[in-house]
């Protein structure tokens, strides 16, 4: 069992993650127009905070997240809403291979700091896209290792990123027309944490 399957149970209780998420997927819809014929992927979906919002405005999602306990939550909830136009996938972001040309938007919330190569992944969510395609991948900004507990940090990699070297590994896979803003401050226990959204394009 890994930690998110120790945490599936209560993920969704935390009220700042299901805020986190909500105002992850209002600044996609700000830089993307999710289109009804669109193929999604959210790497690290979890229990599906950010996925849910897309299931009735793209035509077909893929949530793939390493924690099976992760997804068996979000499995339910799929079920219980009858929710028909969602896959999901027990797969690994630092090793499993994505498939090529395959999705329209590529999108994560909270999940590359938790990714062992970032940039890696970045180049290979690139061949994952149709031409045109779109990455957004929200995150922490660089923070000093206090926003995980320290009984938590099993499995951090990253304490946040600096926004010109993630501005740049998207640069390096080619992805064009790139940005990335601060896009809110994640309030935890007094202290506020900025949270950036970087997006580009393929060509
Ligand atoms: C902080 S949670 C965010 C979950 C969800 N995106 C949300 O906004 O609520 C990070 C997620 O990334 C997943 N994860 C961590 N490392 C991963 C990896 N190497 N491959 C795939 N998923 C991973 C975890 O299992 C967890 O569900």
């Amino acid at each position: 069992m890994n930690r998110f399957d120790k945490l599936a149970e209560e993920w969704d209780l935390e009220p700042r993650r299901v805020l986190m998420a909500k105002n992850t997927f209002n600044e996609i819809q700000k830089k993307v127009s999710l289109l009804e014929e669109m193929e999604v992927h959210d790497i690290g979906t979890g229990t599906g905070l950010l996925l849910l919002n897309f299931v009735d405005k793209v035509r077909h999602i893929t949530g793939t997240d390493n924690s099976k306990e992760m997804l068996d939550i979000l499995a339910n909830k799929l079920k219980q809403s009858n929710i028909k136009n969602t896959s999901l996938k027990l797969f690994d972001a630092d090793i499993d291979n994505l498939p090529i040309n395959s999705y329209d938007l590529t999108v994560s919330n909270m999940t590359f700091h938790h990714i062992q190569k970032p940039a890696d992944l970045i180049k290979r969510i690139y061949s994952s896209l149709r031409s045109g395609g779109k990455i957004c991948i929200a995150d922490l900004e660089t923070e000093n290792g206090t926003f995980h507990s320290k009984q938590n940090l099993k499995g951090v990699y990253h304490f946040g990123f600096d926004k010109n070297e993630f501005l740049s590994w998207l640069e390096e896979a080619n992805f064009i027309n790139t940005t990335i803003e601060t896009i809110f401050k994640i309030d935890k226990e007094g202290r506020k944490f900025p949270v950036f959204l970087a997006y580009g394009e393929k060509t």
